[in-house]
């Protein structure tokens, strides 16, 4: 996708959603298939778009928002951010982000290619959500409630719309691309919506159904995810936190060995977590059944950060970039 894509508005959130559910060769056998649930192929990039156009579409909806006034602004680690920015963009809203400055260089650039205001603060990665310490959270709202009549934030840790956008779009897209026969289900948590959303509607269809939350090791590299022995959990997690059977714990090491690993076994030029995810399902022992993971975007915006965490030179990079598979069609990154 070019920026003169940006455009065709409507052809491109119509794009949104339906995403590609790959089969894990190098796991799979006679007896248990491993899929991953390609959420790169959303047109900014990731499972992210789904909850940005809910949220939207919903504040619309309640009349919250008006286009060509409304100013929507967000604290985010980076793909809400970047899903905002496009898609309240081709609605005609401006869009300010508030985002931790350890994230990645291509995803502050993205946003800002995206024409969106970007605000850096100090903060983790993951902003700790209900302790004192969230500079992204805190100046996001101290910005908003100066001007309630112009900005809006969508607040995706509390907001109901992020959690229908997978319960009504992501869990029957996976309920219907395994023909009901999906046995585990895998997902990091971020907000908590991907997971609930997903989660609820597999339990409604099939309560045997396990669900599994993938979590990052304390103070973690992985953009998008959230230990919660060090970050409190969202308000929209713990609303139907129910849902989870069961959790995972990946460290920094072991998602980073996993791009590797991917990449060599299936082509896959995945994120890092998605590589955490990966190594979940590895892990967990399962030898019969259906399972299938998210990956939530894949590795296109992560050049910089695997060239510091020793996963791929910048030439090994362009390589894979070349071979991969999958790779979603989106050319912002
Ligand atoms: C990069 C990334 N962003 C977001 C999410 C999910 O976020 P949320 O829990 O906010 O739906 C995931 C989970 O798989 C992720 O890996």
């Amino acid at each position: 996708m070019t920026i003169e894509a940006l455009k065709d508005a409507e052809g491109l959130l119509k794009k949104i959603g339906n995403t590609p559910l790959v089969k894990l060769e190098s796991l799979s056998n006679e007896s248990v298939d491993f899929y991953a649930k390609l959420e790169s192929h959303n047109p900014f990039g990731s499972v992210k778009d789904r909850a940005a156009f809910w949220m939207i579409k919903r504040a619309e909806e309640e009349g919250l928002i008006k286009r060509g006034h409304s100013v929507i602004i967000e604290p985010t680690s980076g793909n809400t951010g970047i899903a905002l920015a496009g898609i309240a963009k081709l609605l005609g809203y401006k869009v300010e982000i508030v985002i931790p400055e350890k994230a990645s260089e291509e995803t502050k650039k993205i946003i800002e290619l995206l024409g969106a205001t970007l605000y850096q603060t100090s903060d983790d990665l993951c902003p700790k959500v209900g302790a004192g310490t969230d500079q992204s959270i805190a100046l996001a709202k101290s910005i908003a409630s100066a001007r309630p009549d112009k900005y809006f934030s969508p607040n995706q840790y509390a907001n109901e719309a992020n959690f229908m956008g997978h319960y009504s779009g992501t869990g029957p897209e996976i309920w219907k691309q395994t023909g009901g026969k999906i046995t585990h289900f895998f997902s990091g948590v971020g907000t908590g919506g991907t997971i609930t959303g997903i989660g609820a509607y597999l339990k409604e269809k099939n309560r045997d159904v396990k669900i599994i939350a993938v979590q990052p090791q304390q103070n973690h590299l992985i953009q998008g995810l959230r230990n919660f022995e060090e970050s409190a959990k969202p308000e929209l997690f713990l609303k139907r936190e129910d849902v989870v059977d069961d959790w995972m714990t990946i460290t920094n090491e072991e998602a980073f060995s996993s791009v590797k690993e991917i990449f060599q076994n299936e082509r896959i030029l995945a994120s890092p977590s998605s590589a955490a995810v990966y190594c979940a399902m590895k892990k967990y022992g399962i030898s019969e059944g259906c399972v299938v993971g998210i990956f939530a975007d894949d590795g296109k915006k992560f050049k910089s950060l695997y060239g510091q965490q020793g996963v791929f030179t910048p030439e090994e990079f362009d390589r894979c970039l070349h071979d991969a598979k999958h790779l979603s069609p989106s050319a912002l990154y």
